[in-house]
């Protein structure tokens, strides 16, 4: 959470701040600030409000310089006020940060920092620390405080009398930097950087990098220096912008068959399967007797859809657990368990915290990652990029769609690797998977009519989503977005759970959206939904297209999705879930790429 930009070279440090600070504001968006060093000193500018406040701000001010720091704020510690917005400042030392200081209440004792800090946050803490060590040497103030928190943090650091130098350090949270032509830059990642090189690196951890106009160094904590390993970002400027959409959710959603595309078509060969270019050898496909898939949220949900395949398809146990939960419930993970953990930006600290113990347990592990080179990628085994490209709307969508066909690409490589398919079988399985993009674009192209069925459900105070199985599964996901853009209240329920009590909860004025579309589960769903329907409940149904129902009458709105093999019904269902969401949140007006409270990268725990 928070994102954090550094630059420093031959330009205006405030245009390229501000430009990148809206690139990042999707990581958090309570406040923003910057500072700049220059000769006439540190001046820093920052307020509660979105970035385009700070810009108004920052017009009224005449702030100079090459060299500066800026942050996009999500509040962990301290309110949102303009005190606690980032940079922070105490004496010399001017910091931004991104993480939590576990330890800051000792530390203000233990440095007499009473009465002398200026806000509430455990960042300005830091900085006081960093100055109490400052004797001119910025590695040694660095090296000495750094050995004193605890905690998570990704910091950028201007020192007064250290002119156009940013200096940076990190644990756990993550920090990107690069060399542009006319100086140099850090981010908390790729995407504000990418307007100015495709080279970057990715900081290791308690390592200080010293960023200057000349470039960048790097050194370890004992102040040896160590090479930069560089990375190249594999997308272009214009794949972060909204290209004409009203919004980056929009965008997203609509640029999904293609990315699913690109994830699946690339690991065809022969019509099958295959991680080679990867590197994820087959037995531990083969040889694993679990799986434990750890993720959050939407990622989660892309794991429960796993699941079920998994278990329907190899016939071994899957449990998908929430990584915030994991390491609470004592995990029963070992070499037989092969650990999947899903994330699109790979910096989940529940996620990573929860792989890093898996590890440590012995478990062989796969990551399934949207962001190149990032935390779990690089702390997991082998890790297989989902193809979506950047993810700029909060809510995920394309990334989950892309995670979604890299498990199916797993599941029948398992198949595979266990000997279970015929070749006919591992065949037409991958030909209904490539058809993935095709089924998409059929539904992207009933846009209007989801939009109109968005409208139904709009003024609703609770939407209840129901179905079964697979279908479940796929409405966790719906639940979870609609509530996320809408802020309607709506609850995913197997619908054989509702007699057990939520049925309680049915009215007339709760529209239930019900999902149907796998053929050994429909005679019981549409019993189920006859149940709310005779509560008063209106029910928007999702079924496929071909399906033939007596009495459809019985249905405020029916919505038909292009048919698949039952198993990859979850795709034109989700897409229209997620159409839904959109469209209630479009028509609200609300502001569907932040809503409000979250941040797209949640690197607290
Ligand atoms: C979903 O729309 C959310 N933005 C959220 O649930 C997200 O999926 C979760 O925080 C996990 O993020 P990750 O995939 O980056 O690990």
């Amino acid at each position: 959470m928070c994102g954090i930009i550094g630059y420093t070279g031959k330009s205006d440090a405030k245009d390229i701040m501000l430009d990148a600070l809206e690139l990042l504001e999707y990581r958090g968006y309570d406040s923003a600030g910057i500072a700049l060093l220059s000769k006439e000193g540190t001046q820093i500018c920052k307020r509660a409000g979105r970035v385009k406040d700070l810009r108004d701000l920052c017009a009224q001010k005449n702030l100079v310089g090459s060299c500066g720091i800026g942050h996009t704020r999500w509040a962990t510690h301290g309110g949102v006020c303009d005190e606690n917005a980032h940079p922070h400042r105490f004496g010399k030392v001017t910091l931004i940060h991104n993480g939590i200081i576990e330890n800051y209440r000792e530390l203000v004792e233990r440095y007499h920092l009473q009465g002398k800090l200026s806000s509430e946050t455990d960042s300005e803490v830091v900085a006081a620390v960093l100055e109490h060590f400052y004797t001119g040497d910025p590695y040694s103030a660095i090296r000495r405080t750094v050995l004193k928190l605890k905690g998570t943090f990704a910091l950028a650091i201007l020192f007064d009398d250290q002119p156009e130098k940013i200096y940076a350090v990190r644990n756990v949270s993550p920090i990107v930097a690069a060399v542009t032509t006319d100086g140099a830059m850090l981010s908390s990642d790729v995407a504000a950087i990418v307007p100015f090189t495709a080279d970057y690196f990715v900081m290791p951890e308690f390592h200080v990098v010293c960023l200057s106009k000349d470039g960048a160094q790097m050194f370890d904590l004992a102040g040896d220096h160590v090479e930069i390993e560089w990375l190249k970002v594999d997308w272009d400027v214009s794949r972060s912008s909204k290209g004409g959409y009203p919004f980056f959710m929009e965008k997203e959603i609509m640029e999904q068959p293609k990315v699913v595309g690109d994830t699946v078509l690339s690991r065809i060969r022969n019509g099958k399967p295959d991680f080679s270019k990867e590197g994820v050898p087959d037995h531990i496909l083969a040889d694993c007797q679990r799986i434990c898939v750890i993720a959050c949220g939407t990622a989660m949900h892309a794991g429960l859809v796993g699941k079920s395949l998994i278990q329907a398809m190899i016939g071994i146990h899957v449990d998908v657990v929430m990584a915030s939960e994991f390491m609470y419930n004592d995990p029963v993970v070992d070499s037989d368990t092969l650990v999947i953990a899903i994330s699109q930006s790979g910096e989940t600290i529940d996620t990573l915290e929860a792989l890093k113990f898996a590890r440590k347990c012995g478990s062989p592990s796969i990551s399934v990652v949207n962001v190149k080179g990032a935390s779990i990628a690089r702390a997991s085994e082998y890790v297989i990029y989902t193809c979506a490209g950047p993810e700029i709307a909060v809510a995920s969508t394309k990334a989950y769609t892309t995670q979604l066909a890299v498990l199916y690409l797993l599941t029948a490589r398992m198949a595979m690797a266990r000997g279970l398919w015929s070749e006919e079988e591992t065949l037409g399985y991958m030909s209904e998977l490539s058809r993935v993009p095709e089924v998409m674009e059929k539904v992207l192209s009933q846009k209007d009519e989801i939009h109109r069925l968005a409208g139904t459900i709009i003024n609703a105070r609770d939407v209840f989503m129901i179905g079964r199985g697979l279908d479940y599964s796929i409405l966790l996901e719906g639940s979870l977005k609609l509530k996320e853009v809408s802020y309607i209240h709506s609850e995913a329920y197997a619908s054989g759970e509702l007699k057990h009590g939520t049925i309680a909860l049915i009215t007339e004025d709760t529209p239930v959206i019900a999902v149907v579309t796998q053929e050994k589960l429909k005679s019981k769903e549409l019993s189920n939904i006859r149940e709310v329907q005779s509560r008063g409940a209106r029910v928007l149904l999702l079924i496929k297209e071909d399906e033939k129902l007596e009495d459809d009458k019985r249905f405020a709105n029916v919505f038909r999705l292009p048919v698949m093999e039952d198993a990859f019904m979850v795709m034109p269902a989700s897409i229209t879930l997620q159409l839904i969401a959109y469209f209630v949140s479009l028509d609200k007006g609300l502001d569907v790429d932040k809503p409000r409270n979250l941040a797209k990268v949640v690197t607290v725990e």
